[in-house]
């Protein structure tokens, strides 16, 4: 029988180069670094929008290739029906990413991700102790497995992370650490709509009513900086404040709404520069993260 032929394994999408193999794509870097080029990696999960662009945006500014994964991991959906929900649109992310300087995509079959036989795991502890690991749990286990496991087949220098999924960092940023992976983490700051929604793939899910709830979680945020601006330290006062905020918005179930310090995400009573609040809601059934670093300007002073 005539072997069929995969659509995505190696094509070239405006010349731009899909890899669907995980050995071609590590044959590729191997031979990109030996002629000396520092190459930047931007594990995604498709379903690009502009956080997705100003990640690769950082990676071209520090490195001489780009490289942008594709995969939806299942490993780290804790929910089937989300899994069956996340919004797919692999071929728009092909001719975005072919737009800009990307030298090659990276998208994998789950097959070759997770082999039959596949028995290992990667357990961050600490950190995933509570917040998404406590709402999600074993989600951080699937990401921190899949995040080594695409270090591995693409071997990048740096790979860039954003913000947004504050907590996610500190995972990778410990993994890392904890297993010597060879690779430097950056953290870029998040992109917001105009209107001050966090950049996110799940955004395309929502309903226009609640897209409009949903801005409840950068107006919090928001309002938990300004009192801090203000000079407002307490930062169990700062929580009422953003709690009253999600208290006059029906139709969103506020998952958590804290402030934490920046490494541990423990929560803290006294607020500080580097002090992050983070917030988790569902809104219709689409759940939102958030967050802002309280002594930081984020988009929503710049973007308005
Ligand atoms: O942040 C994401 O999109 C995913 O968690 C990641 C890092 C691509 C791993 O699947």
């Amino acid at each position: 029988m005539a072997e069929s032929k995969d659509p995505l394994a190696d094509t070239v999408v405006n010349n731009l180069k899909v890899y669907d193999d995980p050995r071609k794509m590590r044959d590729v870097v191997i031979a990109l670094r030996a002629q000396g080029r520092k190459i930047g990696f931007v594990p995604t999960m498709g379903a690009l929008h502009a956080g997705h662009l100003s990640l690769v945006e950082a990676s071209r500014r520090e490195t001489d290739v780009t490289i942008v994964s594709i995969f939806v991991n299942p490993t780290q959906f804790s929910d089937p029906a989300d899994l069956e929900r996340y919004p797919r649109t692999l071929f728009l992310d092909m001719a975005l990413l072919s737009q800009l300087s990307v030298n090659a995509i990276f998208a994998p079959k789950q097959d070759a991700v997770y082999p039959a036989g596949y028995s290992t795991s990667v357990v961050v502890s600490g950190v995933t102790d509570r917040w998404e690991g406590e709402f999600r749990p074993g989600h951080f286990s699937g990401v921190a497995m899949v995040v080594l496991k695409l270090f591995n087949m693409v071997q990048p220098d740096i790979a860039f992370f954003g913000q947004k999924d504050y907590q996610q960092t500190l995972v990778v940023r410990r993994m890392v650490e904890d297993l010597n992976v060879p690779v430097q983490v950056r953290i870029c700051p998040t992109i917001r709509e105009r209107d001050g929604l966090a950049m996110s793939s799940r955004n395309a899910l929502l309903t226009a009513d609640d897209r409009e709830r949903g801005l409840v979680l950068s107006r919090s945020l928001k309002l938990a900086s300004e009192l801090f601006a203000a000079g407002e330290r307490d930062a169990t006062k700062i929580r009422q404040r953003m709690l009253a905020q999600f208290e006059k918005t029906p139709g969103v179930t506020m998952e958590y709404v804290t402030l934490v310090d920046p490494a541990q995400m423990n929560e803290v009573s006294h607020a500080r520069a580097d002090s992050v609040a983070i917030i988790a809601a569902r809104v219709g059934n689409v759940r939102l993260i958030d967050n802002c670093i309280l002594g930081q300007v984020d988009a929503w002073t710049t973007n308005r």
